[in-house]
């Protein structure tokens, strides 16, 4: 049966189809609202506002449930590889045999960026936060290959495009880790795995090889899944607006890596991490940071706590958690860190606040402590999540290039300013 809404507003009334999607979601069809009652929507952080129909991630925030393509992210956490994940989302299916080799191929054959590149990580600063310069590097990229701006009718064009920004986005941020610590650079090797390369990008030295640990590689791979796609969220709804516009995939996913690096989203991890490490190292108690986080006069929030889908247990969380027991039941792996995660987990689920508000830990809360046992710096945390985030923001990117429905992102406002005003010589002003 086809249902409708109706408005009435000033004795008209509009009729608007509802939309479902496939597991049944419902949307309100406003696309005529304007034209036909005057009226617009307000909506402070698209908190109601569907933006676009999307075939790539299924997120319910009230069960937990999180599948890209259809397929659970507990199953691609288990079985899957980076590059076959990437592919699923970018692509829609899961790549063949033939295609996952040829896909390889390409990771290898351009894991490498332009020498003059180089220039650009010596240059900055030590203190330079690698978010900034992930961020334009990915943007000059672009400008080493022009040609990709207009892929309309060139066959093979996007798939170059793609396969290079996957496979080089590890070897900037190794760089740009390699550069801060004033170490020469480490570059990738053919004969190794879309995760190992990165480890031993990071960690090699001329002076000690690096040996990659099976299980860090495998924590690694797991991690940069779940961090692959979450449908709308801030990076990739930027994503899409600058794509709107018609940029150039380049200048879309440098505007991305930018929104991901605010603490309310990626930057999370970062500022989870600091938390903790305020606590170890101040005395401070997990009750005192829970009354700081709670308190509506202190800016301060517990980072890694909340998010606007879930009001569930986040299941990339639940992945992450049998990750740790894995990775912390080794002895040499320990981290007094995680007795405080742990704690501060404990007393947040027990307590009113967080539970009226549904507040449970989000993928980034123990995202870091994770990445630390890699030996992954704190600064680098959110770089980290950009890798992982990547093949999700080409996939929406390119799922709206795609879309013939696509238009220019233009959200309106309500003018709540001067009325008409008329210039004063500087005399006259008060
Ligand atoms: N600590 C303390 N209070 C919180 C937290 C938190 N982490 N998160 C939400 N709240 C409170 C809010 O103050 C608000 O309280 P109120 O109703 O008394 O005003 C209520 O819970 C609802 O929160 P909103 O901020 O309105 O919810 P929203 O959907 O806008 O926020 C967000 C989601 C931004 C993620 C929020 O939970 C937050 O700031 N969390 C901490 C930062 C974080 O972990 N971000 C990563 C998110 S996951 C990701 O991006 C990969």
């Amino acid at each position: 049966m086809d249902e409708k809404i109706s408005i009435v507003y000033q004795g008209k009334t509009y009729e608007s189809p509802v939309i479902t999607g496939t597991k049944n979601e419902k949307a309100f069809d406003i696309a005529n609202l304007r034209k036909e009652t005057g009226l617009i929507t307000m909506d402070y952080g698209y908190q109601n506002t569907g933006s676009t129909k999307s075939s790539i991630t299924f997120v319910d925030g009230e069960k937990g449930i999180l599948r890209y393509r259809g397929y659970p992210i507990e199953e691609l956490a288990e079985k899957a590889t980076f590059p076959e994940t990437a592919w699923l989302l970018i692509y829609g299916d899961l790549p063949t045999e033939d295609q996952l080799t040829a896909f390889r191929r390409l990771l290898t054959e351009n894991s490498l960026i332009h020498e003059n590149l180089l220039h650009f990580f010596r240059e900055m600063p030590p203190s330079a936060h690698p978010m900034g310069i992930l961020s334009s590097i990915v943007n000059a990229l672009g400008l080493f290959s022009p040609r990709f701006y207009d892929t309309e009718n060139q066959a093979g064009e996007f798939d170059l495009m793609v396969a290079g920004l996957v496979s080089k986005i590890r070897t900037i941020a190794a760089f740009s880790y390699k550069a801060s610590i004033g170490e020469p650079f480490a570059y990738p090797e053919a004969d190794r795995s879309y995760c190992s390369n990165f480890l031993n990008m990071m960690f090699s030295s001329h002076t000690k090889p690096f040996v990659v640990n099976p299980l860090m590689e495998k924590a690694l791979n797991t991690l940069l899944i779940v961090h692959a796609d979450h449908e709308q969220n801030c990076s990739t709804s930027t994503v899409r607006m600058v794509g709107s516009s018609q940029a150039n995939l380049y200048a879309s996913i440098c505007a991305g890596i930018c929104a991901l690096w605010g603490p309310l989203h990626g930057g999370a991890n970062q500022a989870v991490l600091e938390t903790l490490l305020r606590v170890q190292k101040s005395g401070m108690t997990v009750k005192q940071v829970l009354e700081r986080a709670k308190d509506k006069t202190d800016p301060f929030k517990l980072s890694g706590f909340g998010h606007r889908v879930y009001k569930s247990y986040d299941p990339r969380a639940k992945v992450l958690q049998g990750l740790m027991e894995k990775i912390f039941s080794h002895e040499d792996n320990q981290d007094p860190l995680l007795d405080i995660a742990r704690e501060l987990e404990h007393q947040a689920l027990s307590d009113d606040y967080f539970i009226e508000r549904k507040l449970y830990p989000n993928v980034d809360f123990y995202s870091g402590i994770l990445y630390r046992a890699m030996g992954i710096p704190t600064n680098m945390l959110t770089v980290m999540f950009a890798i992982g985030r990547l093949p999700g923001w080409i996939a929406h990117w390119k799922e709206m290039h795609d879309d013939p429905c696509s238009k220019l992102n233009r959200p309106r406002q309500i003018y709540m300013g001067e009325k008409e005003r008329h210039w004063l010589d500087r005399e006259e002003r008060a």
